[in-house]
């Protein structure tokens, strides 16, 4: 009986060995750039080289940014012993130079594959290949894996992935995992164990509506985030040219106060100095990379008028209030009162009393000086305000 044990305990632990994802990824979460939303399929070297440099000189490796990610295309078939071929045109040196490229700028480096058995633009998918491909891409140097959803046909979304994590752990190369199946099989319930993030929803696109539609349906996945498993709710669009400034702004705020992967998805190489400006708050990222990991819950929804607050490490919070109308509106905000509202909803986290904090406005950059806890602010259209609690 206690041989049989014995043996049941080895074989767990054997089990657990072979399935298992690198644990000490994504322990915040992850901070990049990648060419879907700008690009599409017109990828190549040059260009993510040039993007890498400009990753460094426009300073947003600095303020945290370091994942350059390929999407999809830059495959074009497999050899005649399966090896995935990367266009030779487009990448006329090969994948691992462009690693190493990468990664001498002191920048990770991610690429794109697909579950099933074709990409969603038709290029050569992953199925059957897992094995495989993770062998090819840990010799290339790869850190970052988005693995897409098209061509499934019958699979099963979690063994799919569950495979994909197994072949990379058998890679034995850290690769975080990014899945992207468009929350379409609730991957939130099942994923945790699996993949270090996973997309929420179906694709954004450059506009107010697609934005503000994805952020509303993180609204109840909030308990589902913590470090090295992130709810994703999908690329930046900040700077790509079709929201207002001060939609990009909203975008960038709720994306961080969601504590959702930041993928840049704008040309960084010639952005304007607002752009840059948004996608380099320091203070704004901070609440996004904040070591406990909490997603924010909404406290007050008035429909157009949100309250959303964000627990943060060391009893701090942010708090962020956002008008999603097309008016102006004046609110009154009781800053005793926010500093009561418990970050984590329902779930808990702390009251704060407001004497020993100071309120820091992470637009404005500075601190509110508050003569009463009561006071009323305008908020213009498709705005928001978002301001930490810092410990005096
Ligand atoms: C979609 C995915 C996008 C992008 C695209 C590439 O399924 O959600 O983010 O990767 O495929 O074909």
């Amino acid at each position: 009986m206690k041989k049989l044990l014995f043996s049941y305990l080895l074989i767990c632990i054997a089990g657990n060995v072979q399935g298992q994802k690198f644990d000490q990824l994504a322990k915040t979460p992850p901070m990049g750039w990648n060419s879907w939303n700008k690009f599409g399929c017109n990828v190549s070297d040059s260009l993510i080289m040039s993007m890498a440099d400009a990753m460094v000189s426009s300073g947003m490796k600095e303020a945290g940014f370091e994942y350059i990610v390929i999407d999809d295309c830059w495959q074009v078939a497999r050899d005649e012993n399966g090896e995935i071929v990367a266009d030779k045109v487009c990448f006329p040196n090969g994948i691992k130079y462009l690693a190493d490229y990468i990664h001498s700028k002191g920048l990770k480096f991610g690429i794109y594959s697909c579950a099933g058995s074709l990409t969603c633009e038709k290029r050569p998918g992953a199925l059957g290949h897992e094995y495989q491909d993770a062998r090819t891409y840990a010799r290339w140097g790869v850190d970052y894996l988005k693995e897409d959803w098209c061509n499934t046909t019958t699979q099963d979304a979690k063994s799919s992935y569950t495979n994909m994590r197994d072949a990379l752990f058998a890679a034995k190369r850290p690769i975080v995992l990014s899945i992207c199946e468009w929350g379409s099989n609730k991957p939130w319930e099942w994923a945790s164990p699996i993949g270090h993030l996973w997309r929420t929803t179906g694709d954004i696109n450059d506009s107010w509506n697609s934005m503000i539609g994805i952020f509303e349906k993180q609204k109840d996945l909030a308990r589902y985030a913590g470090p090295g498993h992130w709810n994703d709710p999908d690329m930046l669009e900040v700077g790509n040219g079709k929201m207002t400034l001060e939609e990009y702004k909203t975008h960038f705020t709720l994306w961080c106060m969601l504590a959702a992967p930041l993928m840049s998805g704008n040309d960084l190489r010639n952005m304007s100095n607002d752009y840059r400006m948004i996608l380099t708050n320091k203070e704004v990222i901070a609440l996004d990379q904040d070591t406990l990991g909490r997603q924010a819950t909404c406290y007050r929804d008035n429909g157009d008028y949100q309250i959303w607050v964000k627990q943060l490490a060391g009893n701090e919070k942010a708090v962020c209030l956002l008008n999603k109308s097309d008016e102006k509106k004046t609110v009154q905000v009781d800053f005793n009162l926010l500093s009561q509202i418990r970050g984590m909803g329902r779930f808990g986290g702390q009251q704060l009393k407001l004497e020993d904090y100071r309120v820091r406005d992470l637009w404005e950059h500075k601190d509110l000086t508050m003569k009463e806890s009561t006071v009323y602010m305008e908020l213009i259209p498709h705005s928001v305000k978002v301001f930490r609690f810092i410990k005096k």
